[in-house]
């Protein structure tokens, strides 16, 4: 017998990325078309708490699992802040069409969707902070030092301006746009990105700090175009960010050949999204000229394309 439930949907950083580590602020929004969800079950007496999750071909006991084992972390984590003491007799399942590994946030989608899951079988309902602040502890299994804008955009689901170490500010578009997102298929470690660009601002700080800075200008510029409902205006600014962030050293020629197929074939603006060297890019469309930038994408080599509406 089902007994909770918890979803949480993909991610994608529309402005800011690498510049927030370094406390400049970024934009994120959710990805609603993919999602992760959990379900709780009654298990048998004694018969422990069981983690599932198929698509992934993953079946571990709680008891039995690692430390550093994300969905026991998740869980672990989850019932320290319901004060639940020793281990319910519970059956979850765990399923996610969050493409892995691609930047979409498919860890912290499952983490969510686990956190939420399990407080909905205690009878609870975490706040989204809540469940952001323990995403984040299991996404440093992962990347390190994560700025924390995967977990707070999942979390909150809805877009939000981020600047670490402060709250996060949910907003509302003022009127929706549409993007195209598309997968280079290069797999590209977040955290192999970002030691590069630590180690190149060591290098040139002064460098560094300035290109941070023209990126923090350009997130101000789209937040308020955003805001006004110009979501036009958004396009050369996608276009300025990737410009600063083939400077700042993470776009390859996968990312560089998407980007310019999506804009010859008629996008407003493209930009590589998240870590870069790899995985995702990003292209503002119409929703008139959406199918021809998504085909033109799939011809230029794309593994994976995805349109989705920011609302
Ligand atoms: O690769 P993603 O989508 O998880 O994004 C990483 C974003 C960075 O700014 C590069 C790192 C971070 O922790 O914010």
């Amino acid at each position: 017998m089902e007994i909770g439930r918890g979803a949480a949907p993909g991610k994608i950083i529309l402005f800011g990325e690498h510049a927030v580590v370094y406390g400049r602020p970024a934009l994120a929004a959710p990805v609603t078309q993919v999602a992760a969800t959990a379900t709780v079950e009654a298990g048998p007496p004694r018969s422990g708490l069981q983690i599932s999750a198929p698509d992934v071909g993953e079946q571990v006991a709680l008891a039995a699992a690692p430390p550093e084992h994300p969905l026991a972390l998740a869980v672990r984590l989850t019932l320290a802040h319901l004060h639940i003491a020793g281990e319910p007799d519970w059956r979850i399942v765990v399923r996610s069409t969050v493409p892995v590994a691609s930047g979409m946030g498919s860890g912290a989608a499952v983490s969510a969707a686990l956190v939420r899951g399990l407080a909905a079988a205690a009878g609870e309902t975490l706040t989204p902070a809540t469940v952001s602040g323990i995403v984040y502890e299991v996404e440093r299994l992962h990347h390190g030092t994560p700025s924390g804008v995967d977990n707070t955009v999942i979390a909150y689901g809805q877009p939000v301006f981020f600047v670490r170490g402060q709250p996060p500010e949910p907003f509302a578009v003022a009127r929706p746009f549409t993007l195209v997102i598309a997968d280079t298929g290069v797999a590209s470690p977040t955290k192999v990105a970002v030691g590069d660009v630590r180690a190149a601002w060591q290098r040139e700080p002064a460098r560094y700090e300035a290109l941070f800075d023209a990126v923090a200008r350009i997130v101000a510029a789209a937040r308020a175009v955003l805001a006004a409902g110009q979501a036009d205006a958004l396009g050369p600014l996608m276009n300025d960010n990737h410009a600063l962030l083939r400077q700042i050293g993470v776009s390859c020629p996968a990312l560089e050949r998407l980007i310019a197929a999506a804009r010859d074939a008629g996008a407003a603006g493209a930009k590589l999204s998240g870590g870069g060297r790899g995985g995702n890019m990003i292209a503002l469309v119409q929703p008139r000229t959406a199918a021809a930038v998504a085909a033109a994408l799939a011809a230029a080599g794309a593994t994976r394309v995805l349109i989705t509406e920011v609302a």
